[in-house]
């Protein structure tokens, strides 16, 4: 049976306090919107429709930029969550097969939940995925005898009886294209939030004799986010997840829970990843590496056997061949670095390319922006750059090159040449110890 997914992602989200529409605030890296997306894409649905209203235009492009071939609907007005669902009536006249609606701003749905809510409708016409919580808040109650649904009430509509129900409405929902777009043209919006209800479907099919289900899930997949503290929540189970996948995997943390992935981080086996790093997108790790205490990755490519940190930053286009080292207050960006090269202390290497086995000396900048545009570095394999050296790009530097401490490079180094570009030192014996007899009692005359 075909499949077709509604993500609603019209409403304000009043309670996050923000100019930003709430389906685009961010959870390990991406907004919650992608999140959605890419879980419901796990289905392999032949229609994505997404419902959009608040701040429409920043929702569409966040969406396109997931899936191009989604369809973007526009709630003008946020009527409620059947109102939302019956703007993708006309994009989905030619549909045939079920619907499942997903909210845009609950993220943490898991995609064998969504699998087995979908294989439900083999057996019922209609599918709630619902969850039992002690704190069951102003989620929707689901008015069930056992797994059969009788109704859905929202919270405000909610007798005190009915509020005592701890089974909860996750908002997902699945039913044939048909029966949702006729049940949907039933209901009103007579209730206490004068909104036309998803919900009140359920109601109405039951009344049809149609046979509605619920389909229960762990309460953390199902975190609604209306408030920054729920997205903090919600940060924090799916951190969660990803670290305990991240052991799973033969990661060893000294500390997981100071350790913050982004959704797309991977880590190899046998690498050890110590306290307070921080995964930016797009970071792969392979395996038997060290990422050391307080080291923060972005776009950053790391092979075999490295050592990165303590307090080491890879920023995007930073890539480390195998058993490279990168010590403590290195920054590297757009920079490629080959196996066994070092750069171990209070260096910045940006736009550069380093040879394998290549020493960079402690304090070496590669002086890659002159005001305007960005130059690239290009350090010879088996080089040894001595410490604070400036490398004043664009510049290159030969194979088994050196150059001297303190030296600022301005021209091209030769394969095998020692480049010096200091002045040279001189040394006046006996007049460090006559200045200052000198500079003492020029201040104790100005005491008196
Ligand atoms: C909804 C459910 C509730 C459930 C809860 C789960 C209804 C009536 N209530 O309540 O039973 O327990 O979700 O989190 O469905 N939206 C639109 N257009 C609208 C209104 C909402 O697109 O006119 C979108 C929102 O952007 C959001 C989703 O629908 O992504 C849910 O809306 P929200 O206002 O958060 O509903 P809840 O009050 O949380
Ligand atoms: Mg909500």
């Amino acid at each position: 049976m075909s499949v077709a997914l509604v993500i609603l992602a019209a409403g304000k989200g009043t309670r996050m306090q923000s100019d930003l529409p709430k389906v685009l605030h961010h959870m390990a890296g991406i907004p919650l919107l992608t999140h959605v997306i890419n879980t419901g894409q796990s289905l392999n649905p032949k229609r994505v429709v997404v419902v959009t209203g608040h701040g429409a235009e920043a929702v569409e492009a966040c969406a396109k930029n997931q899936n191009a071939n989604l369809e973007i609907v526009v709630q003008p007005e946020q009527l409620g969550t059947g109102h939302a669902v019956e703007q993708a009536r006309k994009a989905l006249l030619d549909f045939e097969g079920n619907v499942i609606v997903m909210y845009g701003d609950t993220p943490l749905l898991r995609s064998a939940t969504l699998a087995k809510l979908s294989e439900s409708l083999s057996k019922v016409n209609l599918s709630v995925l619902g969850f039992e919580t002690e704190t069951p808040g102003h989620y929707g109650r689901l008015v069930a005898d056992k797994d059969n649904l009788h109704r859905i009430v929202e919270f405000k509509d909610a007798s005190k009886s009915e509020k005592m129900i701890k089974l909860c409405n996750s908002g997902v929902m699945a039913m044939s294209k048909a029966l949702l777009f006729e049940l949907l043209s039933k209901i009103n919006n007579k209730n206490a939030a004068g909104e036309f209800y998803l919900t009140d479907i359920v109601e109405y099919a039951v009344a049809e004799g149609k046979s509605c289900k619920v389909v229960r899930c762990n309460e953390f997949e199902t975190l609604g986010i209306n408030s920054r503290t729920e997205l903090a929540k919600a940060e924090l189970e799916y951190q969660n997840r990803l670290r305990d996948a991240a052991l799973e995997n033969g990661v060893t943390m000294t500390a997981p829970q100071t350790v913050y992935f982004s959704y797309d981080t991977i880590i190899g086996r046998d690498t050890t990843i110590e306290q307070n790093v921080v995964f930016g997108l797009g970071v792969v790790v392979e395996s038997g590496s060290q990422i050391k205490a307080f080291s923060h990755l972005e776009g950053a490519f790391v092979g075999h056997g490295c050592i990165v940190g303590p307090y080491a930053r890879l920023r995007p286009g930073t890539k480390l061949q195998n058993n490279v080292k990168i010590g403590n207050f290195v920054e590297v960006k757009e920079s490629k670095i080959e196996e066994g090269a070092k750069v171990s202390h209070l260096s910045y290497i940006g736009d550069a390319s380093i040879g394998a086995r290549a020493n960079i000396g402690a304090g070496t900048i590669t002086c890659n922006y002159d005001g305007v545009m960005k130059h690239k570095t290009k350090i010879g394999k088996g080089s040894f750059i001595g410490s604070n050296t400036m490398l004043v790009a664009p510049v290159s530097i030969g194979e088994d090159a050196l150059t001297a401490s303190g030296s600022v490079i301005i021209s091209n180094v030769p394969d095998g040449a020692l480049a010096v570009g200091r002045s040279r030192q001189i040394n006046k014996p006996g007049l460090a110890v006559k200045l200052m007899a000198k500079f003492r009692s020029l201040k104790a005359a100005k005491k008196e």
